[in-house]
């Protein structure tokens, strides 16, 4: 474990650019197979059915108020908190609820408003999504990295080292379900240690879900906002993959006590509603009334939505894992095996870094993501992740039959 307090600026450079990167070379090899996006499954964007509920919507709000700027906190706060209690465990009354512009510019303003003082540091897990530590980077806020499967005993004793510099973890950035990039889920017993730690140092937690309905053997953990009696997690949600990522909505829902304090929750909601005010205006309310038009359908349950999407996710990661295992199971890799979500970690017996990208994705005609992208220190140098989300079978056996005949 290291990356204490890194440098912001020169995380900046290397962070930003590692997308510009990607993106060049997904253009430069169109014909690649990408392991490398973990964009939700297009075959399932049932635009025209969503787009159908919204003049029902409209007619119940008012096509002129629906035109118009709108509520900055939002105005299907009641639909969405019905769909979080529902699918979940995540109960919450509408007040509590800030709808924004995908769960990135809840990340956005929560960061800004928890790290507002110089020496006030995030802490993340390493490796983690790099949608979080960008916006550190860019607002200036040192990281501490934090050990991924002792996270609780490490953003502990991470506490305790930033508090001898005269620092302060603010705020510990989370995918517990099916993390991206990892793939992995945090045990229970992890989680009520983490809520104890974070209590007691009053460290609020940002729990981002993105994945969690799409878990593919049984009833997952529930999150750590369903368990938090002390108030110190701040929960994200996005409909970006259980929608598409063009509707752009998500929220933030702030517990009802802040660490025990009512007022300072309070505090902290119309904090980040005043921040959103002048960053957003409002999120888009054309797009909250696909979402809310559509919730209402659905009688506040994306249940029936996902069913089809989670059994191709759960297709997808069959095929890769037979692919590895088929491909890589004499080569001396390991990989783990996803219960959900989007993502699966291979270790290789090589390092490979961006120059092997371009190598990989021009030699073998497939595109994975270097793990170091993600990483606060060199620990991830022989490790890719693979989003098996939006392939066909066929494509993950050819891609991983071509991934194993790379040669560094
Ligand atoms: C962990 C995580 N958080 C947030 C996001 C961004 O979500 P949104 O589209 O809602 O802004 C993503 C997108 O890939 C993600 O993987």
């Amino acid at each position: 474990m290291t990356a204490l307090a890194q440098e912001p600026v020169t995380r900046l450079a290397s962070r930003s650019s590692v997308m510009r990167f990607l993106n060049e070379v997904a253009d430069d090899y169109p014909n690649a197979i990408s392991f490398a996006s973990g964009r939700p499954a297009d075959a399932f964007f049932d635009l025209r059915s969503w787009l159908a509920t919204v003049p029902e919507f409209e007619a119940r709000f008012g096509s002129r108020r629906l035109g118009q700027y709108g509520n900055t906190a939002g105005i299907i706060n009641d639909l969405v908190a019905e769909q979080l209690g529902n699918d979940e465990q995540v109960l919450c009354t509408p007040d509590r609820v800030l709808i924004t512009a995908g769960c990135q510019e809840a990340i956005a303003l929560c960061l800004q408003a928890l790290c507002r003082n110089a020496g006030d540091v995030l802490a993340v897990r390493n490796p983690t999504y790099i949608g979080a530590t960008g916006i550190a980077d860019l607002a200036g806020i040192g990281i501490v990295a934090i050990d991924h499967d002792e996270s609780a005993a490490s953003l502990q004793a991470a506490a305790l080292r930033m508090r001898a510099q005269g620092k302060r973890i603010r705020a510990f950035y989370v995918i517990p379900q099916f993390d991206n990039p990892t793939g992995t889920v945090m045990p229970l017993a992890e989680r009520q240690k983490l809520l104890d730690v974070c209590a007691a140092e009053r460290i609020v937690i940002l729990e981002d879900n993105p994945y969690g309905l799409f878990g593919f053997e049984g009833p997952g953990q529930p999150p750590l906002a369903a368990l938090d009696e002390q108030g110190c997690v701040i929960y994200l949600a996005t409909y970006s993959k259980t929608f598409c990522p063009a509707v752009r909505v998500g929220c933030a829902v702030v517990p009802e006590t802040l660490f025990g304090d009512r007022d300072a929750a309070r505090a902290l909601y119309e904090e980040l509603v005043g921040r959103k005010s002048f960053f957003a205006v409002n999120t888009s309310q054309l797009n909250q009334a696909l979402v809310g038009g559509v919730l209402r359908e659905e009688r506040g349950t994306l249940a029936r939505l996902i069913e089809a999407p989670r059994a191709f996710y759960r297709r997808n990661r069959d095929a890769l894992l037979e692919q590895l295992q088929l491909r890589f199971g004499a080569l001396g890799a390991i990989w783990n095996r996803p219960a959900g979500g989007f993502f699966l970690t291979l270790e290789l017996p090589y390092a490979f870094e961006a120059n092997d990208v371009v190598r990989c994705a021009a030699d073998s005609g497939v595109i994975v993501m270097p793990m170091s992208f993600f990483a606060l220190d060199d620990s991830q140098r022989h490790r890719v992740r693979l989003a098996f989300s939006n392939l066909t079978p066929e494509e993950i056996a050819r891609g991983i039959e071509a991934l194993a005949q790379y040669q560094p």
